[in-house]
């Protein structure tokens, strides 16, 4: 008999126990060619199995489950994945970022990218406003794009994206007629420095419709994110980082839906009355200014 055909078990007595049938899953999986992919699928089958057993899952449970990933699946879509806010949600996407991502002292600390991440946003000139009509507060953020030993790094290219004052964002909006709004690709020169204008986030609510927000409630009811602008920042010879900066004033950081905060992200968004803005704009309504530099490993 092909080691491929091998069974453990006679055919007769496999569904007689539980654990003759994780034996025999796990034999067909260690066929797995990719070593890799046989770790992950070994210990995949092991955890999935043994939580099965643990809470001794019941049928119409499974099927509600199977269901459940259905209708999740439906809420997907460019700039949308539901999958992604259940894996936010139950801490798993924090836990691989943290496990996964190098953190040399000094360098800024990476966070979850969370499930509006578009690919192909529009590309706005350095300095420009990226608002694009969302409504806000005026903002102003500023920086530098650095390695750990503070030299600018030339040549980067930045993903922006966050809420408006409603605590939205443009794919919550009828993205498909009103476009994106509050998202940007910025590229930076051989200085290193980035600046835009935009409007100021504020804290939000995980989405209200979809089928993780409905996990939530019937859960840990935790539903709220602090105000924060996401960035994904790339260039030549570094791993990407993908990170938030958190409103040192949002009421919500200790209170994060999805265990992103970390205390070296959160910075201050300085409230400014109408007058001269730092890139010697004159604005006519009061501003806030942001001033953070980004640290590459
Ligand atoms: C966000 O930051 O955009 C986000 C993260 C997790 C769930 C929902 C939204
Ligand atoms: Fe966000």
């Amino acid at each position: 008999m092909s080691n491929q055909n091998k069974t453990a078990h006679s055919i007769d007595n496999l569904y007689d126990s539980t654990e003759l049938i994780t034996q025999e899953v796990l034999m067909r999986y260690e066929q797995t060619p990719d070593p890799r992919l046989r770790e992950i699928m070994l210990s995949l089958i092991k955890h999935i199995h043994g939580f099965a057993k643990e809470v001794k899952l019941t049928s119409k449970e499974w099927l509600f489950a199977m269901q459940y990933l259905e209708e999740s699946g439906k809420w997907c879509s460019p700039g949308r994945n539901e999958f992604m806010i259940f894996s936010d949600a139950l801490g798993l996407s924090m836990l691989t970022v943290t496990q996964d991502y190098p953190k040399p002292a000094h360098a800024t600390e990476a966070t979850l990218v969370g499930p509006f991440l578009l690919e192909n946003a529009p590309e706005f000139a350095m300095g420009a406003d990226i608002s694009a009509g969302a409504a806000g507060t005026p903002m102003y953020a500023k920086g530098k794009i650095l390695d750990i030993h503070g030299k600018p790094i030339p040549n980067v290219t930045i993903d922006v994206w966050h809420s408006d004052d409603r605590g939205l964002y443009d794919v919550q909006d009828d993205f498909d007629s009103n476009g994106t709004w509050a998202r940007a690709v910025l590229k930076t020169d051989s200085s290193g420095e980035y600046h835009f204008w935009s409007v100021l986030p504020v804290d939000y609510p995980i989405p209200q419709d979809g089928t993780a927000i409905e996990m939530i409630k019937a859960t840990s009811g935790r539903t709220m994110r602090p105000a924060h602008l996401h960035f994904r920042i790339q260039c030549d010879g570094h791993k990407p980082l993908v990170t938030h900066i958190f409103d040192k004033n949002s009421a919500n950081l200790n209170n994060d839906a999805v265990f992103g905060v970390r205390p070296s992200l959160i910075a201050d968004f300085i409230h400014h009355p109408k007058g001269m803005a730092p890139d010697g704009k004159n604005m006519e309504r009061d501003f806030y200014t942001l001033n953070y530099d980004f640290i590459l490993p």
